[in-house]
């Protein structure tokens, strides 16, 4: 399978993180989470619990050496030095709110040289796909003769990913907090699924966290849980993100200077309850699935409380 061979023709099958220490010195409490090839996860929890801090873990393969002590596995064992000192080699592509292109080529142009550096293929088919991908995941569409530079925040963003997906190849995509960036992130989901890599949400989306193959819940820089998304909480995505749209739905209303009546929706998410996660030392989810949303904020919280959730359709 030609899209999972990555520049050093080392095949990723996993990552595994193996877990350190939270930010108070105490072992964490998940002792590991392994992520297999084609798995979404999400990491969730309040601000400053430790979110960016498990990723860059990820981004830097960390080997004990970073201040949580986690370390890194690639298809179980310790990354090659290739791959952590080769740029060209490391098969990791983190995203943020920050990371932007330092070039102030044409969309095009860029997106041409990039793909013959990377040699992903005929450089037309490649540039147009990448294109296309981005298109996809941002309202506005990019124009390919406009500058870098010029591209605005959801833009840049949304070629960013469709750059690490289609021309970088990179199997493992880091996201850190792109919500704010003019994503359509549950489309993002769905399209990024289709590429088959591990793909690692930090997010504060409720319908990313329910979309997602598993949640990692973290608190005090600590993996305090790991929950595998069950039926229940699928079905809750869907539901939730109607009620989304249906927001959406009234805010571009607003936007088209309409005037609001009412028309009896009710948006309430009635029916929903959670428990609370069990405490898992360690996470497989191929080996071993382990078992298992009020008002949007509530959802939020509970969702960064480890809870899990059902959806009772009655
Ligand atoms: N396990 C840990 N050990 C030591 N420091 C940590 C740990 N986890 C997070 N930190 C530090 O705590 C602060 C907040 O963490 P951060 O990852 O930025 O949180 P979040 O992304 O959830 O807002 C950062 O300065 C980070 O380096
Ligand atoms: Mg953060």
């Amino acid at each position: 399978m030609k899209h999972l061979v990555w520049r050093s023709l080392v095949i990723i099958e996993s990552v595994e993180i193996l877990g350190g220490s939270d930010r108070e010195g105490h072992k964490e409490p998940v002792e590991s989470v392994l992520l297999s090839m084609g798995q979404v996860a999400s990491v969730v929890g309040p601000t400053g619990s430790g979110k960016t801090a498990l990723i860059t873990d990820i981004e830097l393969f960390a080997g004990g050496d970073t201040p949580t002590g986690r370390k890194i596995l690639i298809n179980t064992l310790p990354p090659p030095a290739e791959m952590i000192d080769k740029p060209s080699s490391n098969p990791v592509a983190m995203i943020t709110q920050h990371t932007n292109f330092l070039s102030d080529l044409p969309v095009l142009e860029f997106l041409k040289i990039h793909a013959n550096i990377r040699k992903s293929g005929e450089e037309n088919e490649v540039t147009r796909r990448t294109l296309e991908f981005a298109n996809q995941l941002t309202g506005e569409p990019v124009n390919p003769d406009s500058s870098m530079t010029q591209l605005s925040g959801g833009q840049a963003r949304a070629l960013l990913i469709a750059d690490a997906v289609i021309i970088g190849k990179s199997p493992i995509l880091l996201l850190d907090e792109i919500e704010n960036a003019g994503i359509n992130r549950t489309k993002a989901l769905r399209l990024l699924k289709r590429h088959k890599k591990i793909f690692i949400f930090v997010t504060h989306d409720p319908r990313i966290a329910l979309l997602s193959d598993l949640r990692i819940v973290m608190a005090k820089g600590a993996m305090k849980y790991v929950i595998a998304t069950n039926h229940n909480e699928k079905e809750l995505a869907q539901k939730f993100a109607d009620v989304d749209d249906l927001a959406l739905g009234i805010k571009q209303k607003l936007w088209a200077g309409e005037i609001m009546t009412n028309t009896g929706t009710t948006s309430k998410l009635d029916g929903f309850t959670s428990d609370k996660a069990l405490i898992t030392g360690s996470f497989a989810p191929n080996l071993r699935p382990i078992p298992s949303y009020p008002e949007p904020t509530l959802i939020d919280k509970a969702i960064g409380l480890g809870r899990v959730f059902n959806w009772r359709s009655s």
